[in-house]
């Protein structure tokens, strides 16, 4: 029986050729207005010399780092994203799953000053990813994660549990893509078991809109 976790892939699979097509016509009015400069000055902010973007989709941010003389190395588990990342000017990007980089099957480097993850870390079982990412880092590295903001998301409903995204106000044709909502407090045991200390936290918002449109957690290692 297929599990959440393997539907939330298989979902990419289907959903590629659109999600790069959203991307790239620039269709998704908060990444544009907000969470697109809030990641990349998050990222800029740390000077760092080598970066792993983790589930870099269509590459639109290695692209952002490269452009700007940082070394942008991107992991994906979707096979036309990693491709499409590649042809539009990363050369560095891993095809491999969440599972087979905690299994350390696939070598994606390591000794990176940064690993940053874009709305990518939409699974339950986040911490021993995050634990083998801790392993990837250099002395004094951080992580930055940019994800759906839990008060905003929750829609009513503050506890952690698997939830449907369907891209309802998306062009094109989508599989809807199981996601797991975790609360605030979720997301900042997750880092501490996973050997991270949370350094920073933002709430990315649109002066003229009511509510933040993400949630950016800056973390470091513990040792
Ligand atoms: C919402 S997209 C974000 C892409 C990119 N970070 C961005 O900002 O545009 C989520 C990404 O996570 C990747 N992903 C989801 N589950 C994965 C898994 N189990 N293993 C590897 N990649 C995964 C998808 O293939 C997809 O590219």
């Amino acid at each position: 029986m297929a599990t959440a976790e393997s539907t939330l892939l298989q979902s990419w699979h289907h959903n590629a050729h659109s999600w790069i097509e959203a991307i790239r016509s620039g269709s998704i009015e908060s990444r544009l207005q907000v969470t697109d400069q809030a990641i990349l000055l998050a990222v800029l902010g740390r000077q760092p010399g080598r970066v792993l973007d983790l589930g870099c989709g269509e590459g639109w941010l290695l692209r952002a780092l490269i452009d700007r003389g940082i070394t942008a190395v991107g992991v994906d588990g979707d096979a036309t994203l990693v491709e499409a990342a590649r042809a539009a000017g990363a050369p560095q990007v891993h095809l491999a799953t969440y599972d087979e980089l905690v299994d350390a099957t696939v070598d994606v480097g390591r000794d990176y000053d940064l690993i940053c993850a874009n709305f990518a870390l939409l699974h339950q079982d986040i911490i021993p990813l995050l634990a083998a990412m801790n392993a990837l880092l250099a002395p004094g590295g951080a992580l930055v994660i940019q994800t759906l903001h839990p008060w905003v998301a929750a829609a009513g409903d503050y506890q952690d549990g698997w939830r449907e995204e369907t891209f309802g106000g998306f062009e094109g044709t989508w599989q809807p893509m199981p996601w797991y909502f975790r609360t605030l407090s979720s997301w900042l045991n997750a880092l501490d078991l996973a050997g991270f200390r949370l350094v920073g936290l933002q709430e990315p918002q649109h002066p003229q809109r009511p509510v933040p449109q993400s949630l950016l957690l800056v973390a470091e290692l513990q040792r």
